[in-house]
């Protein structure tokens, strides 16, 4: 499991004043961030741009020591025991590079695999099994300079699966993929957290989160706000569903107000932060007045609209 205990982090970057002179300024990207990811588990850290996703994974993956604070990889210390934090991790960093552009995919593979400590046959082996797992298809003996995004990405997503490490961290690893190519990452990624990996995603795609995760956080400006399952999430920022009933009857007499509806019926529309209470309220008045009702729909918040709630609110 990875657990991350009150990270703080800030940049110092130079900035040029005129030809001589340059000054300091400094950029806080993590302010106390927490959280920890289950085995088998899939958490999620959404954010809007600049928010500190990548320098989270970066720390985690002892790419980046952090200023204070700690962070465990299966127990161990990514400040104290990197080189153990390394052999557990595997990591997909955005537009992530590190490949040889004048060998195929598989023929990168082969050398990381080697790099792994893994036999000629082995490395081949366990190359062949990964292009497949992340359908890399033919593209795979492709010299990698003629990748596009989407092979890339692919490619970057075998690569740290090579050692079978328990815990993945992916940084946007859906980004740039076309929707067949995305939807099967989704399922591998899927895969791998029912197959007991722990697994850290961050991503800007809202419905990906949503249906792949077990746990999100929002993070804004280096800080957590909320975290909970997507359900949870909604639920406590009271977010609304949207009721939406039809009524058979050309002009009904009602005391709720509707609109002619696609289907040129009357549609009464509300916005309701206690769905079921309020359609049953509808329904009876509806049936009282003694009309047939046609369409119910129920629509649901989804964590987009969390997501703009907490983000805009700050
Ligand atoms: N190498 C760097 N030097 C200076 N500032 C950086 C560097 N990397 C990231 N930052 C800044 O740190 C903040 C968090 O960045 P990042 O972790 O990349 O966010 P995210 O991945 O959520 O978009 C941003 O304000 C970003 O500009
Ligand atoms: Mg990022």
């Amino acid at each position: 499991m990875l657990q991350v205990n009150e990270i703080y982090k800030e940049y110092k970057t130079r900035e040029r004043k005129g030809l001589f002179n340059s000054s300091y300024r400094t950029v806080k990207a993590l302010d106390g961030v927490s959280f920890e990811v289950e085995k088998g588990e899939i958490f999620s850290l959404v954010g809007p741009n600049g928010a500190g996703k990548t320098t989270t994974i970066k720390i985690i993956a002892t790419l980046l020591i952090p200023d204070k604070g700690e962070a465990y990889v299966n127990g161990y210390s990514v400040i104290k025991e990197p080189k153990k934090v390394r052999e557990n991790l595997g990591i997909v960093l955005y537009a992530n590079k590190g490949f040889y552009s004048r060998l195929t995919g598989i023929e990168n593979l082969v050398y990381y695999g080697r790099l792994y400590g893994m036999s000629k046959q082995e490395a081949l082996r366990r190359a062949k099994e990964l292009v497949d797992s992340v359908s890399l298809g033919k593209d795979a003996y492709r010299t990698v300079d003629e990748y596009s995004l989407g092979m890339m990405a692919k490619l970057s997503i075998a690569k740290c699966l090579i050692n079978d490490a328990p815990i993945l961290l992916f940084d946007e690893p859906t980004i740039g993929l076309d929707p067949i190519s995305a939807r099967k990452i989704r399922n591998l990624i899927k895969e791998l957290a029912e197959k007991g990996k722990t697994v850290l995603l961050t991503s800007h795609n809202m419905w990906e989160v949503e249906n792949l995760s077990n746990r999100v956080a929002i993070i804004n400006k280096g800080k957590i706000v909320i975290s909970g399952s997507p359900w949870e999430v909604k639920n406590k920022l009271k977010l609304k569903h949207m009721i939406e009933v039809e009524v058979l009857n050309d002009n009904p007499k009602l005391d709720l107000d509707f609109k002619i509806g696609e289907r040129g019926f009357p549609v009464i529309k509300v916005i309701s932060e206690k769905p079921t209470e309020d359609l049953l309220r509808i329904v009876d008045e509806i049936r009282t007045k003694g009309y047939e009702i046609g369409n119910i729909k129920i629509i649901e918040p989804s964590l987009e609209e969390a997501f703009a709630k907490v983000v805009e609110e700050k």
